[in-house]
């Protein structure tokens, strides 16, 4: 069957592959369920990948099969898998376990080993094929009236994430009550964390560089927040004029943003930093001021990636929920479809060059 990849390591290796079709007995003890693959969104990391900037092979194989966000329809299970049946919709959650005590108990997006795997991604073969199998602990199923959300699943699993890891940590106040939320950046991820920062009631201002009107600006209002242009207010005026935020998600992919985002957290705020930034930048910063606010104002700086199945979960749940408060907005983040996976080299194009491409999906199955 075909698939697409890369040969990690040589960039622009982008290409069709013929791969071997699974089937549900690959996987022991009757837990498989095999999946066709109907669309698979791309982001950032894939162009990277294919830049040979970031990723790694299986052992074993040159190549490696892409993409990490997927959409499906199971196609059989095996004898021992009750929970899913023939016909349902799925997505599938990326990371694999390693041997921590965090891969073992379903934590792997935490795992405290060197090594990680990530379907599509690093030592594990993705998606971006016709059928794919996996043992029943990396499937989730996606209600039927979310179907036209598909490949948003794993984007707001991150998203997710990234916000509950928040909640998690500020537990040590005992009591939070955060009002004021900057959220850096209006890709995907910004966009999906404005969502669930609104469903828990934030007052949120989403910041990116350029003007409305302009489709994140449009999707970020209709959400009921307030999407700021850096063109014409600083986020340190902005801070200024709404107070500075209890919370900040960063997800611009640009790590001067981060480092500067540092200086508005409010007191006993929490950042949560969740760009993945391949290249080497070096930047300079107000290192004693910003290590006085932080140690003076109790401020904590959290790193938060990938998602593991409750991720998912809850992720899943928030798009219903943002489909009964803001109907019919999320789907504005799905911007650009490809006609199938022959296709591939216009969906790189579009992920390289089309700076209003929100969400790059691949119809690879109807
Ligand atoms: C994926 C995450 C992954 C991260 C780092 C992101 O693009 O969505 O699942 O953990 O890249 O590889
Ligand atoms: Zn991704």
């Amino acid at each position: 069957m075909k698939s697409v990849a890369v040969y990690p390591g040589q960039p622009n290796s982008v290409h069709l592959e013929e791969i071997a079709k699974p089937s549900v007995d690959d996987i022991p003890n009757g837990r498989g369920v095999l999946v066709k693959v109907l669309k698979v969104g791309v982001d950032a990391t894939d162009r990277e990948i294919n830049e040979a900037l970031y990723g790694n092979a299986p052992p074993g194989d040159k190549h490696l099969v892409i993409g990490h966000e997927c959409f499906g329809r199971v196609e059989a299970v095996g004898a021992n898998v009750r929970n899913l049946a023939p016909g349902d919709f799925v997505t599938a959650t990326v990371r694999r376990p390693g041997a921590s005590i965090y891969d073992q108990i379903g934590t792997y997006d935490m795992t405290s080993e060197e090594t990680y795997y990530e379907r599509g991604i690093n030592l594990r073969h993705g998606f971006m094929t016709e059928y794919f199998v996996d043992d029943l602990e990396y499937i989730v199923k996606v209600p039927t009236g979310l179907q036209h959300l598909h490949v948003l699943m794993e984007p707001m699993s991150c998203a997710a994430k990234a916000v509950m890891q928040a909640f998690e940590v500020q537990r040590r106040l005992r009591v939070w009550r955060p009002r004021v939320a900057f959220v850096m950046g209006a890709g995907q991820i910004g966009l999906l964390a404005t969502l669930i920062l609104r469903l828990r009631g934030l007052e949120v201002y989403t910041l990116a560089r350029r003007r409305a009107p302009r489709l994140p600006a449009e999707i970020a209002t209709s959400y009921g927040a307030t999407y700021v242009s850096t063109m014409d207010k600083s986020m340190h005026d902005l801070a200024k004029e709404v107070g500075k935020p209890d919370l900040i998600i960063e997800a611009t992919g640009n790590s001067t943003i981060a480092f500067e985002s540092m200086q508005i957290l409010g007191l006993n705020g929490v950042l949560v930093w969740h760009s993945v930034t391949g290249s080497s930048k070096q930047v300079e910063v107000p290192a004693d001021k910003l290590n006085l606010e932080f140690v003076l104002g109790n401020k904590l700086l959290l790193g938060s990636v990938n998602a593991n199945r409750e991720h998912f979960e809850v992720g899943i749940r928030d798009l219903a929920l943002g489909e009964a408060m803001y109907p019919g907005v999320t789907e504005k983040i799905l911007t650009h479809r490809v006609d199938g996976m022959d296709n591939f080299q216009e969906m790189m194009r579009l992920l390289v060059e089309d700076n209003d491409a929100l969400k790059v999906f691949v119809e690879i199955a109807k």
